[in-house]
């Protein structure tokens, strides 16, 4: 079975383009973005590499380690990372795991067999502080992802981690939350003492907490 929220991110230890990594310990006691590609030298993945390296300050604001994971060996990526360079404008900042024995897209079901037997397709693992997966997204090859949307994924999983509220569609860093149908109007008037704007009963805004 495919891996779930809530489940543990399985530990490895793999050979990256910063060396020897074993994913537990690189997280430390901080968050992190595992994510795949299908293969070394292909368009989408390197616009995509470059567009991480550019949001790596964002991601270390957040607390957030990114690593990175192609079915290609290491000295494959070292002459990619080249590319990237000079189409991307920005050096690859952060680790790309050399999957080829294509050990740790076993382990996260990164292979649909369906969709191609030996490329991985565009997972995205978000990974707790307690080493649990907390969010998954899965794009086809075909497709480039939207980093900014995994930034603004990473900011609503944090703030909900913390407080007792969940983000509505759309929302972004700043905007009003909702707080949880679990939160008994009682017990939100302890948490909210400023009150909320109520739409429904079980549709209560509050501004998003500090
Ligand atoms: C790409 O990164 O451009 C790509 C890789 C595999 C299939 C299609 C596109």
């Amino acid at each position: 079975m495919s891996l779930q929220l809530g489940d543990e991110a399985p530990n490895f230890t793999a050979d990256t383009t910063e060396g020897i990594i074993t994913l537990h310990d690189y997280l430390g006691d901080g968050w992190g973005v595992l994510f795949s590609h299908p293969k070394d030298f292909t368009p989408v993945c390197t616009t995509e590499l470059g567009e991480v390296a550019k949001l790596k300050a964002e991601f270390d604001k957040r607390n957030v380690k990114v690593l990175g994971l192609s079915v290609d060996p290491v000295t494959d990526h070292v002459k990619w990372s080249q590319d990237i360079t000079d189409t991307q404008g920005i050096a690859l900042n952060f680790p790309l795991i050399g999957d080829d024995n294509r050990t740790v897209a076993s382990l996260y079901d990164m292979i649909h067999p369906n969709a191609n037997d030996t490329l991985t397709v565009r997972s995205v693992f978000v990974i707790g502080p307690d080493k649990k997966i907390k969010l998954s997204i899965t794009y086809p090859a075909s497709t480039g992802r939207n980093f900014e949307e995994i930034l603004r994924t990473i900011d609503s999983l944090q703030l909900t981690a913390a407080h007792s509220v969940a983000t509505p569609v759309n929302w972004r860093h700043g905007e009003e939350v909702i707080i949880v149908p679990a939160v008994s109007d009682e017990d939100a008037k302890e948490k909210f003492p400023n009150g909320w704007r109520a739409e429904k009963p079980y549709l209560r805004y509050v501004p998003q907490p500090e």
